[in-house]
């Protein structure tokens, strides 16, 4: 089987959330009680992927790796490169061209937010993907906004837009890609838009042209949130608080996935929550290990 690996885009001048975004990564701000990025790490993480690139700012850089490290403490390994200039999403694979080598990869944009019941499933099946492409669509009130997707009476996907000004669906392309090896090929063939990108939605459609594009509808019971802009963060923020608060379980908690996918063992995860115990995070870690321990029981993926 070929090896997966994973890439997580947070670069961009985050100028949708200015002033919030002037002197920070848009990636680093909170959603709710934990930074952004702990969302798209903890979805690659369930995907199985261990082997993780993150790119970022020339100026973030340095504060990503004082937050994340090297992985080595989620049991993965988490390197850095730099996107020198918001120059498309698709560039991704350019800059991480010697990452990939010959690897499968998976992309996930560093302001997107997944949550339900199909994840793991969903994602578990796709990292086995040696061949063609495999995306998501979802249904979302301003499909405008958006990569739009059309379906035939089969449902198979025959045409994508970008950001579309009379959108000929309500189906989103979500921020998560999963493509094979010939992505980094296919990303040094493609050429800026006119909003001066390279287009993701050019990449998708190269496969779809090759007949290897899957596009997958996430149902509505799944949870897709992006964190673009003032409100949808707030939305983001609000939607985290509402379940965890229920539930008492965190949602994107990169700790928790590495302790349920056995990434890490119980005194690894002990250790973890030493430091953020102040903040009722560290607390919550040693809940979960606790909880394992005796017979009430606890989820388990
Ligand atoms: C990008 C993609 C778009 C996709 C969206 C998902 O948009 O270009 O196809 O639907 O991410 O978040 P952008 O972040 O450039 O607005």
């Amino acid at each position: 089987m070929v090896k997966r690996k994973g890439i997580i885009l947070a670069g961009g001048n985050g100028s949708r959330l200015y002033p919030i975004t002037k002197a920070t990564s848009k990636q680093l701000i909170p959603v709710y009680d934990k930074p952004m990025i702990y969302y798209p790490l903890s979805t690659l993480m369930l995907a199985g992927i261990r082997d993780i690139l993150i790119i970022t700012t020339p100026n973030d850089r340095v504060t990503f790796e004082k937050l994340l490290g090297n992985g080595s403490q989620f049991g993965i390994s988490i390197k850095y490169k730099i996107q020198a200039k918001p120059e498309g999403i698709a560039q991704a694979f350019l800059i991480a061209e010697e990452f990939i080598k010959n690897s499968s990869v998976t992309l996930i944009l560093g302001d997107n937010l997944f949550h339900g019941d199909f994840l793991v499933n969903q994602l578990q099946k796709n990292y086995l993907l040696n061949e063609g492409a495999s995306i998501f669509a979802y249904s979302v009130s301003d499909p405008q906004r958006y990569g739009v997707v059309e379906f035939d009476s089969k449902g198979i996907a025959y045409n994508i837009e970008e950001k579309p000004i009379n959108p000929k669906s309500k189906f989103a392309i979500t921020g998560l890609y999963f493509y094979d090896n010939s992505v980094v090929e296919k990303a040094k063939k493609i050429k800026p838009s006119d909003r001066g990108e390279l287009e993701i939605t050019d990449l998708n459609k190269m496969y779809m042209k090759e007949g290897k594009l899957n596009v997958e509808k996430m149902n509505r019971g799944m949870t897709w949130l992006d964190t673009g802009t003032t409100d949808s963060l707030h939305e983001a923020a609000s939607y985290i608080r509402t379940l965890e608060r229920r539930q008492g379980l965190k949602i994107g908690c990169p700790e928790e996935v590495a302790w349920r996918m056995d990434f890490i063992d119980d005194d690894q995860l002990y250790s973890l929550s030493i430091d953020l115990k102040k903040s009722g995070y560290g607390e919550y870690l040693q809940n979960i290990l606790n909880e394992s321990k005796n017979s009430s029981g606890s989820y388990k993926y």
